[in-house]
């Protein structure tokens, strides 16, 4: 079947003909292309079209699709062992990875995706803190738990809704709003309603209201008043972690996290998530501590072997890391080159291998409201120009475009000749 007739079979038995509402394209004059095969950097759609992945699964395959080692290794471990709910020696050996290669690990929890590690890693804080408000920032997206779908950013912000019908106002009433780098708004939140704080959970470097990276002063300021007020920091590294370095965005500052969730990267490509950080505030989980998180699928044999393939890939070779940070810089100063001989008011936001172009004639862009300021007409008008000639972006302004290893300097500046012709 082609594209279209997929898409509109889709529709007869899966709300909006989709699995998660970003890749509906709502918003766009067109339906979206459905993915048949991916190798490397190259996708196809059903209709035979090529693109050049820049969406790289919203972030996943940093090492291109189908990794061949990441490949092997999925297919000798399903000869063996598909799924047990009873532990595992891969389980033991993604959990050691984990703590004995990141930062301020001591424990982790495995679970199967990035929603349940940031709302069990909030749970987990409250527990620990016995206080209930938790400060999320506008803009971060921590995934779809009810107490986070408030100014959430990411599909949420391209579909102009405020947050989620289904969500009882007693969901959100814990939720405090932060403003991203501002120091002194969240100062003013502890001083309200500091007794009650279990929780400030943040993106490092946010991806959901676009790339956006904290300022040091602010992540500063953020642990001081954790620990004046007793509140843990959650750093949510889901996106950023492995992508913006090895060790994530944990290492950009000089700020240390209690507790850090991750998914993405981590599972190769399948369906994964983990939290973990300080280890008395870990033991607090069942079954040693009260505080009640499960999941039958968590630690999937297949899962830590695929994620285990690609994270020592990518220990094993720091020099990928600073290929991408190369294509990287070669993307960045290229666009905002074409963009000035062009004329288009462009602010691009980059860290690493995770990037926004944002069509703003602001001189920068630092939170939430100067996201706001952008042309989203302009980027619509770009990203089907983008597309129709051979390039997957998001088809938002709110995400961020992903490099993977794969993407050489052919790739980069076909991607800036494309561009060179948007008008
Ligand atoms: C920073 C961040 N946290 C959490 C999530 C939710 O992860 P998942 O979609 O795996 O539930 C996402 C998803 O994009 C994310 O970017």
């Amino acid at each position: 079947m082609k594209n279209s007739k997929i898409f509109e079979e889709s529709k007869k038995y899966m709300p909006g003909g989709v699995n998660s509402p970003v890749r509906a394209y709502k918003g766009m004059p067109i339906t979206p292309p459905i993915i048949k095969s991916g190798k490397g950097v190259i996708i196809k759609d059903e209709n035979g079209k090529e693109y050049i992945d820049f969406v790289l699964a919203w972030g996943p395959m940093l090492l291109g699709h189908s990794d061949e080692d990441v490949v092997t290794t999925i297919c000798e471990t399903v000869q063996s062992a598909i799924a047990f709910g009873a532990p595992t020696e891969l389980e033991l050996l993604m959990g050691k990875f984990l703590c004995e290669n990141l930062e301020n690990i001591d424990m982790v929890r495995m679970v199967n995706s990035g929603t349940e590690a940031t709302m069990s890693a909030v749970k987990l804080a409250r527990g620990y803190t016995n206080k209930s408000k938790i400060i999320k920032f506008a803009g971060c997206y921590h995934g779809h738990f009810d107490g986070f779908l408030i100014e959430a950013g990411s599909g949420v912000l391209t579909e102009g809704i405020p947050g989620s019908l289904g969500v009882p106002k007693e969901s959100i009433e814990n939720t405090l709003i932060g403003v991203y780098n501002n120091g002194e708004q969240v100062r003013e939140l502890f001083k309200t309603y500091g007794k009650d704080i279990a929780a400030i959970i943040i993106e490092p470097v946010a991806g959901n209201m676009g790339v956006i990276k904290a300022e040091e002063n602010f992540m500063k300021t953020l642990r001081e008043l954790c620990d004046e007020y007793g509140a843990l920091l959650v750093f949510d590294e889901v996106m950023s972690g492995f992508r913006v370095a090895f060790k994530g965005a944990q290492t950009l500052f000089n700020v240390k996290p209690d507790l850090v969730t991750y998914a993405k990267i981590m599972g190769g490509g399948l369906p994964c998530g983990a939290y973990g950080g300080r280890r008395e505030v870990m033991e607090q989980l069942s079954p040693m501590g009260g505080v009640y998180q499960a999941g039958t699928m968590s630690g999937n044999p297949v899962v830590m072997a695929a994620g285990l393939a690609t994270l020592n890939k990518l220990k094993e070779n720091p020099d990928l890391y600073t290929h991408i940070e190369k294509m990287g810089e070669r993307l960045e100063k290229g666009m905002l080159e074409i963009a000035k001989e062009k004329n288009i008011p462009l602010v691009v936001n980059r860290q690493g291998g995770m990037m926004t172009m944002f069509f703003t004639n602001l001189k920068e862009v630092r939170c939430y409201d100067d996201v706001k300021t952008c042309n989203v007409e302009m980027f619509k008008k770009y990203f089907l120009h983008m597309l129709e000639n051979g390039f997957n972006i998001p088809p938002s302004q709110f995400e961020a475009l992903f490099l993977s290893v794969k993407h050489n300097e052919e790739h980069i500046d076909k991607f800036l000749e494309t561009f060179r012709n948007f008008n």
